[in-house]
């Protein structure tokens, strides 16, 4: 029986412990947050998704100021949907027309027609590979061959976001060095890049794990739904190498969390999440407040990623300045309820001590 730390993840990247930090993007991540994981012995990682090619690099020296120790920076490969990195009038008035009563209980106009452009990924790949993080996480598709052999070249280990079976084998024989695979709990997007629209591709972390296992000889790290030993030791027996956790570290005070936010987090609010388009375009697990409920039957109306953003923005910048949690969009997973640390190493010292208890007793013959 081998102890459950050692795995091919820890092995290949030279931490302690098998535990990931997700990266969150739109400010939910913070240069404290990552090196506190790292420095723990696990591996810290940045969202680096709306940053510019000079942001990246300055994060990443950053980090580096914090920790000599290996993490993480992510950015999504693809940076926005068909029709969603530019709006025609249509699609602007269509929307406008369904968001003009929250507009009006906020006491905002509508932004004028946003003229935003959708960040180009080729520039922030290229300033990920100069600062070189130990590790490169991408999720929403799969970088070009070049870039994969780039990382390589540096000594980047590139760990690509599964959420089917299928996604991952496409992420093997594309020659990613390992593969997460994030259930439909997960909070934040769902990464999906096949089928991304497609209900009948929804999986749970339970059955996932263990058929991405089976059909891919890559390291898997294991997300969706963990936020306790119960699940890490859970994810370690059903195949998985390690576990990346979200909600969980988001809840605590080094993220980059808004103080209503995390706050929600540790209230009854949080034993409900749902998926919706309503916020950017994608379908992302939050908290399913009012906005997300009453918008339900008009997703189909929406813009696409990013556009659909572009008009939300000033929704969400008074929602947040006048407390609204109704309003605004809130990244949860469904393990929201199961939160209970608000400092990362107290968090990651339970991780580990209730992982120990349950694989590492003398009755344990699952690892
Ligand atoms: C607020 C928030 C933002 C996130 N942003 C990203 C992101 O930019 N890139 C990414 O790969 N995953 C992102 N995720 C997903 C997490 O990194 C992680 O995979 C997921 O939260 C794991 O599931 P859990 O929430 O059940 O722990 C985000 C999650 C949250 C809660």
């Amino acid at each position: 029986m081998s102890k459950w730390t050692d795995t091919s993840v820890t092995r290949n990247l030279g931490i302690a412990y098998p535990i990931v930090q997700g990266p969150f993007g739109r400010g939910g991540s913070t240069a404290l947050l990552t090196a506190t994981v790292s420095n723990l012995g696990g591996l810290g990682s940045f969202g680096a998704n709306e940053f510019s090619p000079q942001d990246i690099l300055k994060v990443a020296a950053d980090i580096r100021k914090l920790t000599d120790k290996p993490f993480g920076m992510n950015l999504w490969v693809s940076t926005y949907d068909s029709n969603g990195d530019s709006l025609d009038q249509e699609t602007y008035d269509r929307v406008v027309n369904l968001l003009t009563p929250y507009y009006r209980e906020l006491g905002v106009n509508p932004p004028p027609k946003p003229s935003g452009t959708a960040r180009n990924f080729d520039d922030q790949v290229a300033a990920l590979i100069e600062a070189a993080p130990a590790v490169f996480s991408f999720v929403f598709g799969i970088p070009s061959p070049e870039i994969l052999r780039a990382c390589r070249s540096k000594g980047i280990v590139t760990v690509g976001g599964a959420s089917t079976v299928e996604e991952a084998a496409v992420l093997e024989d594309a020659g990613a060095d390992m593969v997460v695979a994030s259930g439909m709990e997960a909070g934040g997007h769902r990464t999906s890049f096949l089928k991304p629209y497609d209900s009948a591709t929804l999986m749970g972390t339970f059955a996932l794990v263990p058929q991405v296992a089976d059909r891919v000889r890559l390291p898997v790290i294991a997300a969706g739904g963990i936020a306790d030993g119960r699940g890490m030791a859970a994810a370690l027996t059903l195949g998985a190498d390690a576990v990346q956790i979200g909600t969980a570290f988001f809840a605590c005070e080094e993220s980059g969390a808004t103080k209503l936010h995390r706050d929600l987090l540790f209230r009854a609010e949080a034993r409900h999440t749902g998926l919706t388009r309503t916020f950017t375009g994608r379908y992302a697990r939050g908290l399913y407040n009012r906005f997300a409920q009453e918008m339900k039957a008009n997703e189909s109306l929406l813009a696409m990623y990013p556009a659909q953003s572009w008009i939300v923005a000033p929704l969400r910048t008074a929602a947040l300045e006048q407390g609204r949690a109704d309003l605004v969009g809130l990244w949860a997973g469904q393990s929201a309820s199961l939160v209970r640390h608000r400092k990362a190493d107290e968090l990651f010292a339970s991780l580990i001590r209730e992982t120990n208890e349950l694989l590492e007793s003398p009755f344990s013959t699952t690892i």
